[in-house]
């Protein structure tokens, strides 16, 4: 093999080092299980200090990438999941960051607002309820629940996975065996029980930038370290990606690629692609949220979700909240078996337990012969909604066009996004989220556009113009 290294200026050589390697695994020239050079050869092949090379090798094995045994030298890696390595945590690198008491005080200053009825509430992150599908509940009674209950295992109520695995394979988007889907007591117990059971504190974790897990305090409790990473059009940037997953360690990458939360973006298949690539090069598990995969305005632009594309290392979760609403709570998590117990007995040990009632309504919703046309016309109607918006706000401000989901970013035209400025948007009677909220310092704006009628979008659109020429945003 060639090991000469492109010296860059901006590269640390051990980083340099560490893709030369990595690079090699993934196009062949290294293979699993095959040994590495020692290092005092090694050092001497590049042409750096032994200590470059102990540090390469420290890394690279933390990553699962390579395994080092006494007496047999250092090879590639032939496990092909990552999970099973212990983490190596840097104590030194943990960042305790707080979410700021200025994110929970604006929170409360429009939570206050909302009660006011001529307030324009774009910020709650649920479908109206006029266009939560209204579906007729059969006739049944307390037995048919007890009943219902020997049907559900550690991994919930066999007849709903079942309903959520159809759900999921029309029109051909999503193949996910049933006995590799558990049910969760929604989307946000999927990420809790991810964090528990596959994270120790002090991990690292890529997530986008912006993205709404920043507004999530669970990673801060269990002393995770987020890492986010910018995003173009596409989604994720994945050059800036590789350089995180170089200088931290990244654990696991964690994004919601199709109709993102909160800018509405869908990462492209070529993109999608890339990502898996990368992450597989690196060993490295994704998490796919996929809680808007359901509500695409026009099916035929949808790229496939990264589970369908590389089952083995992606750990999907799903959720009915943004179809049939929250009240439910019912969202699902697919992974390989082995990942699946670990999550499953961590909700055990947890003593997070899983009611039956909500199971069994939401399977009778699923099952419902409307259910199909129910979904078609929410998504027709979330769609008309964002037609509107846009038609109105012309060119006055760059936001992007989502193709599915709730929300719009809409980038203002200041410099800046304070707490003084959105006080005045919320003095305005626009309630809604700043971007500081997911961890962005560009100037903008979410708006849950699914959520407004004809009369608030065109209120909205108003008073933003207004605010506009006062020079707020
Ligand atoms: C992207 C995303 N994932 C997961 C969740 C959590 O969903 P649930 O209501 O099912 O807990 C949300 C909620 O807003 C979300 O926006």
């Amino acid at each position: 093999m060639n090991w000469h290294i492109e010296k860059t200026p901006k590269t640390p050589i051990y980083q340099s080092i560490m893709k030369h390697i990595t690079q090699n695994i993934q196009n062949g020239q290294l293979l699993p299980g095959e040994k590495l050079p020692s290092e005092r050869k090694l050092a001497a092949l590049i042409g750096v200090n032994r200590s470059t090379i102990v540090r390469v090798m420290a890394e690279l094995e933390a990553k699962g990438i390579i395994k080092r045994q006494r007496g047999s030298g250092t090879m590639v890696n032939d496990d092909k999941w990552g999970l099973s390595q212990e983490p190596v945590v840097d104590w030194h690198q943990l960042i305790q960051s707080q979410q700021p008491d200025e994110h929970h005080q604006l929170i409360e200053q429009i939570k206050e607002k909302l009660q006011d009825s001529s307030a324009i509430d774009a910020y709650t992150g649920e479908l109206p309820l006029d266009l939560v599908p209204a579906f007729d509940l059969p006739q049944s009674n307390w037995r048919d629940f007890i009943e219902a209950d020997k049907n559900q295992d550690a991994l919930g109520y066999f007849p709903l996975r079942q309903a959520i695995a159809n759900l999921l394979a029309q029109d051909d988007q999503l193949t996910l065996p049933v006995e590799q889907l558990m049910i969760t007591s929604g989307g946000h117990q999927a990420i809790f029980l991810i964090v528990q059971a596959l994270l120790n504190s002090g991990d690292a974790v890529a997530i986008c930038q912006p993205s709404f897990l920043y507004a999530l305090n669970l990673f801060q409790t269990a002393g995770i370290r987020l890492f986010g990473v910018p995003m173009d059009e596409e989604g994720m940037r994945l050059d800036l990606l590789e350089n995180e997953i170089l200088k931290h360690r990244v654990k696991l990458v964690m994004l919601n690629p199709t109709f993102q939360n909160p800018t509405g973006t869908t990462m492209s298949l070529a993109r999608r692609q890339a990502l898996i690539k990368l992450c597989q090069t690196y060993k490295i598990p994704i998490i796919e949220d996929d809680a808007f995969g359901l509500l695409p305005f026009d099916k035929r632009t949808t790229a496939p979700p990264l589970k369908q594309l590389d089952p083995q290392n992606v750990i999907y979760i799903g959720s009915l909240s943004k179809i049939i609403g929250s009240t439910t709570k019912i969202g699902w998590i697919s992974a390989p078996p082995a990942v699946l117990e670990k999550l499953s007995t961590a909700r055990q040990d947890l003593d997070l337990t899983l009611s039956i009632f909500p199971q069994v309504l939401a399977n009778d919703a699923l099952s419902d012969v409307t259910f199909q046309d129910k979904l078609a016309s929410l998504r027709a109607q979330i769609s008309a909604r964002m037609i509107y918006f846009f038609d109105l706000i012309g060119q006055e401000f760059v936001c992007h066009r989502p193709a599915g989901g709730f929300y719009v970013w809409l980038r203002l035209s200041t410099d800046t996004l304070t707490k003084k400025q959105m006080d005045e948007v919320i003095a305005a009677g626009i309630l809604c989220l700043p971007s500081f909220i997911f961890g962005d310092k560009t100037p903008a704006l979410r708006l849950n556009i699914a959520r407004l009628n004809v009369d608030e979008i065109k209120r909205l659109v108003e008073t933003l113009q207004t605010l506009k020429k006062a020079g707020i945003c």
